[in-house]
């Protein structure tokens, strides 16, 4: 079995030329309205996964740069709150606005920083981008607060909704610019300013995007910084002034970082990782079942989705069928350059999950009874050397306990379990520390409906696998994280503080 493979593009060159502006964006953060450079000397590489070329350096950030750009924050945000919320709203839009004229560069950097393919993976999260902020700009007149029935008869009693102050953001690189936004937005809508840590692997297209926004926005309110976890996303979640903190990343630094931000008793939201079900009962509309599991499983993006469906469990009695049409539509996926358009599928973002992949892999191979159904082997053609590729990959014959079944690999890798009791299916399902997302195909409108009520995931849906987006709600059970994001639901309750206020009437003045 093999898969398809791309031959390398001509080189780009011109205004949407991704790698001038990656090299006019190097050594450059963003803080007080302005590109600028860091306080620290120190800078590292940034690769494109795709070729292993550098395409650029970014700072090192450490506590100097962290303070700076907390500071910008803190004086941005005493006049941002006094905006009124629909104008903070339209300024948005206008910035959403901005980056959508822009979106042919925007989303040529985002597949170079992250080996993204560029027509399934980078135009389309761009598009979200764009999408999302506008529709936080627009959700800005619902920051009302509430009016409640008072106890006595000359109270009147209501809350307020207020923003909080300094927000930081710590974002990955696996959708870095849908993830920027769905931290930004809410928070700058509601009058909050941000810093925001990128994803050392991806740092560019966050900052691109943030230079754009920041041509409609009044300076200070939007900080991009960059640097490593330790060194500059802990003082930032540390940082005194910062009173909230979003997180999107791996479940040992979102614990990392609720413990940081535990003694000065800051909230945290956190989206970390999954090890999500893909469910196919017997009665299952199939045409509808193996496209699902294909895209449930994210493997146009390499399998780098905190929701993508690892696990698939499949009724015994459609199993061969099953497995048989999903290894046929794996083999129609185009692995290739990352921004050439052909391509349907790009490169792993670094060699740490590479190797990560690999590992996984030969935990795999040296199972006994493994079987691949589909990929499994490193592509052959010497174009694809170059980068991190693997093929899509499709094996049965591990049992659930297996690593390959329990851990978050985020590499292109799904395993078919068989089963034929739905009580014991969904006990496997359940089997997990994590409760991100599920999904489930059947005719049987019960039988949905229980797996609804006992699914241990925040993120359920039936007869088809639909990747987050604006508007629906979105966070995990269980270990899967703390709070929802991406709808208004987000921005009013992980974005504002509240006060609850009492007013005595008293009695009239006597006189007036
Ligand atoms: P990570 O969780 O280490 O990194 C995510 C972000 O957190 C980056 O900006 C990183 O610099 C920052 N960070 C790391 N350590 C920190 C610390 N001590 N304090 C503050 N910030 C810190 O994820 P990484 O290393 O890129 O990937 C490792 C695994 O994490 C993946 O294999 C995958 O399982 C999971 N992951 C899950 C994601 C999701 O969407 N839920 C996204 C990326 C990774
Ligand atoms: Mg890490």
């Amino acid at each position: 079995m093999r898969v398809k493979e791309v031959p390398t593009p001509d080189a780009r060159s011109g205004e949407n030329d991704p790698r001038a502006e990656t090299r006019r964006l190097s050594g450059l953060i963003l803080v007080d309205g302005a590109l600028r450079k860091a306080e620290t000397e120190a800078q590292f590489d940034v690769i494109h996964p795709g070729d292993l070329s550098v395409i650029g350096t970014t700072p090192r950030c450490g506590q100097a740069d962290v303070d700076a750009a907390v500071e910008a924050a803190r004086r941005a945000q005493i006049l941002w709150r006094k905006v009124p919320a629909r104008d903070r709203g339209r300024m948005l839009q206008k910035a959403a606005d901005a980056v959508e004229a822009r979106r042919d560069i925007v989303e040529r950097v985002l597949s170079l920083d992250t080996g993204n393919a560029l027509r399934t993976q980078a135009r389309p999260e761009t598009g979200s981008a764009v999408d999302l902020t506008r529709m936080f700009g627009g959700l800005a007149g619902e920051l009302k607060g509430e009016t409640v029935p008072a106890a006595s008869p000359n109270v009147l009693h209501y809350t307020t909704r207020d923003p909080i102050g300094v927000v930081a953001g710590i974002i990955p690189w696996n959708a870095p610019l849908f993830l920027f936004v769905a931290k930004i937005a809410p928070a700058i809508a509601a009058g909050n300013s941000v810093v925001v840590k990128t994803a050392e692997q991806a740092p560019f297209c966050v900052l691109l995007m943030a230079e754009i926004l920041n041509t409609e926005l009044p300076p200070g309110v939007l900080n991009v910084i960059s640097g490593f976890g330790e060194e500059c996303g802990r003082p930032l979640v540390e940082h005194p002034v910062v009173r909230k903190v979003t997180f999107t990343g791996s479940l040992a630094v979102g614990q990392a970082i609720a413990a940081y931000a535990a003694p000065k008793l800051c909230q945290v939201t956190l989206e970390l990782g999954g090890k999500n079900p893909s469910i196919v009962l017997a009665d299952a509309d199939l045409d509808l079942a193996i496209p699902g599991i294909i895209d449930g499983m994210r493997y146009t993006r390499q399998g780098q989705a905190c929701t993508a469906a690892s696990r698939v469990f499949i009724h015994e009695k459609v199993y061969d069928r099953v497995v048989e049409g999903v290894a046929k539509k794996l083999s129609e996926i185009r692995l290739g350059d990352p921004l050439h358009e052909a391509t349907d599928m790009g490169a792993i973002i670094s060699a740490e999950q590479f190797e990560r992949t690999l590992r996984y892999m030969e935990i795999a191979k040296s199972t006994p009874g493994v079987r691949m159904i589909f990929g499994g082997e490193q592509p052959t053609d010497p174009a694809l050397s170059k980068g991190y590729y693997y093929p899509p990959t499709f094996l049965d014959g591990l049992g659930l306990e297996s690593k390959v079944c329990q851990d978050e690999i985020f590499g292109p890798v799904a395993t078919a379990l068989p089963f034929r009791e739905f009580d014991d299916m969904i006990a496997q399902a359940n089997d997990t520390p994590y409760g991100l997302s599920a999904n489930l195909w059947t005719r049987d409108l019960s039988r949905a409906l229980e797996y609804i009520e006992r699914i241990e995931a925040g993120f359920v849906q039936v007869n088809q696998c639909a990747a987050p987006r604006s508007n629906v709600s979105y966070g995990g059970l269980k270990m899967s994280g703390l709070g929802k994001e991406y709808a208004l639901d987000s921005m009013l309750n992980h974005f504002c503080s509240s006060k609850t206020v009492l007013i005595n009437r008293g009695t009239p003045a006597v006189g007036v």
